[in-house]
């Protein structure tokens, strides 16, 4: 596939991959590569920029970047976001200082096919550039370029996570609800919505899934939020969250429910007894970390049913490019089901608009 052979160009030719881009142009690869890959371990980093205009953050990030081999892939479906092109701006002006004409082989555009004016500057710099199909919404983009080429550089299988989403979609295709997770998943939504549940509290048990976490929530968000309607899509990291929000969801105002991701992995950290048990812990000996997470899951699920918070386990089988690839297809099928049980338009965000039009205003921006 030509996504791999970039891919290992830029891994073999550089030390950091910068991913430019904001909202579902980012956030499916930071998804499976936070999710897939030891940063602590990785020489070759990927690191995300075009999100915010803090000047602190650009400058620090020019300042590491100078120093370092780097390629960009900057993307934008419309071409035109200012976040993103504002920070391109920053990091093309970089390269070309820091490698003249040859800084073209360094820049790899994924933008839309037809239109906008990323567009337009690939073809005249004759950038490496792929296309997002024009039918394609950002937040669905994840198993296009978008998602594929960071995703490939950080040495994951690409075909792996396609063959993950290729079999959701079989799977998805049930027509009998019994059968259907995506389905199921989308009544259980809206059962919780009518009756004045109006908040999903979507809970992973890992820190490397806190970028699952922000994907998930642009998919509902964006998709489902319009015409005075939809269920406001927020997120914890257990058990980090029990000891701050976890008196609010237990006790507070009932208008939450959950839905909790667990990946079936066996433990292999495990507890050992000590000699004086100082912390009282050795009843926990020959248990592994994993076991003690999972079973903080299962009766924080108890408890909080208790607190008349409904929560739903979604399992899913392995961590893999195979397990991530079947959970994003399943979730963006559900979040379509979802919306169209609210009546609303997945695959629009005119309200996204209207923040973009008072700034322009403020800024005087000729159209
Ligand atoms: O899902 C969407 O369509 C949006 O969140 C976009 O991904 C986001 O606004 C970035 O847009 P663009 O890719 O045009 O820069």
């Amino acid at each position: 596939m030509d996504i791999n052979k970039t891919a290992k160009k830029i891994v073999s030719n550089n030390e950091v991959l910068v991913v430019c881009g904001i909202g579902g142009s980012y956030l499916g690869a930071k998804t499976v590569i936070d999710a897939l890959t030891n940063n602590f371990k990785s020489e070759f980093k990927i690191i995300y920029l075009g999100t915010s205009l803090s000047e602190d953050e650009i400058i620090e990030a020019l300042d590491y970047l100078k120093d370092k081999e780097f390629a960009v892939n900057v993307i934008s479906k419309s071409g035109t976001t200012l976040e993103t092109a504002l920070i391109f701006r920053f990091l093309k002006n970089l390269l070309e200082k820091k490698y003249g004409a040859e800084a073209r082989s360094r820049i790899i555009v994924t933008t839309d096919e037809f239109s906008g004016g990323l567009r337009e500057l690939s073809i005249e710099k004759e950038y490496k550039t792929y296309f997002i199909p024009s039918d394609i919404g950002g937040r669905y983009s994840v198993f296009t370029p978008v998602g594929l080429l960071p995703i490939a550089a950080s040495g994951l299988d690409i075909d792996e996570f396609i063959k993950g989403a290729r079999l959701a979609s079989k799977d998805l295709k049930e027509v009998s609800i019994e059968k259907n997770l995506a389905y199921q998943y989308a009544l259980y939504r809206y059962i919780n919505y009518i009756n004045g549940k109006s908040v999903e509290l979507f809970v992973n048990y890992n820190p490397k899934l806190e970028s699952l976490n922000e994907w998930w929530k642009q998919l509902f968000g964006e998709s489902e939020g319009k015409n005075g309607k939809g269920l406001f899509p927020a997120s914890s990291i257990f058990p980090k969250d029990l000891h701050s929000l976890g008196q609010f969801i237990q006790d507070g105002s009932k208008i939450l429910f959950e839905t909790i991701i667990s990946f079936n992995k066996p433990g292999n950290l495990m507890v050992e007894k000590i000699g004086n048990n100082f912390d009282g812990l050795n009843y926990l000996s020959s248990k592994s970390v994993s076991e003690i997470n999972k079973n903080i899951k299962i009766g924080t699920a108890k408890a909080h049913f208790k607190g008349s918070v409904n929560n739903l386990i979604i399992e899913v089988d392995k961590r893999d490019e195979k397990g991530l690839g079947y959970l994003l297809y399943f979730l963006m099928k559900s979040c379509v089901i979802s919306s169209y049980l609210l009546g609303v338009n997945p695959f629009d965000q005119p309200g996204v608009e209207l923040y973009k039009k008072e700034v322009f205003e403020i800024m005087n921006k000729k159209q």
